[in-house]
């Protein structure tokens, strides 16, 4: 998820995290080694079956 224009991030526990860009990409997957920061590694991650 990208957002834009924020000053702050909220995660999940409450914690704020200072945003020091125009845009960032949050982690949807939780599997990032940067959370709340997408750091690519859905891009690894085998996608789940739906049937
Ligand atoms: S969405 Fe989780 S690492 Fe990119």
């Amino acid at each position: 998820m990208l957002v834009r224009g924020a000053s702050t991030i909220r995660d999940a526990e409450g914690t704020l995290h200072s945003v020091d860009r125009p845009v960032v990409a949050l982690c949807r997957c939780d599997k990032s080694s940067r959370l709340p920061w997408c750091d690519g590694t859905h891009k690894v991650i085998p996608r789940r079956r739906t049937s």
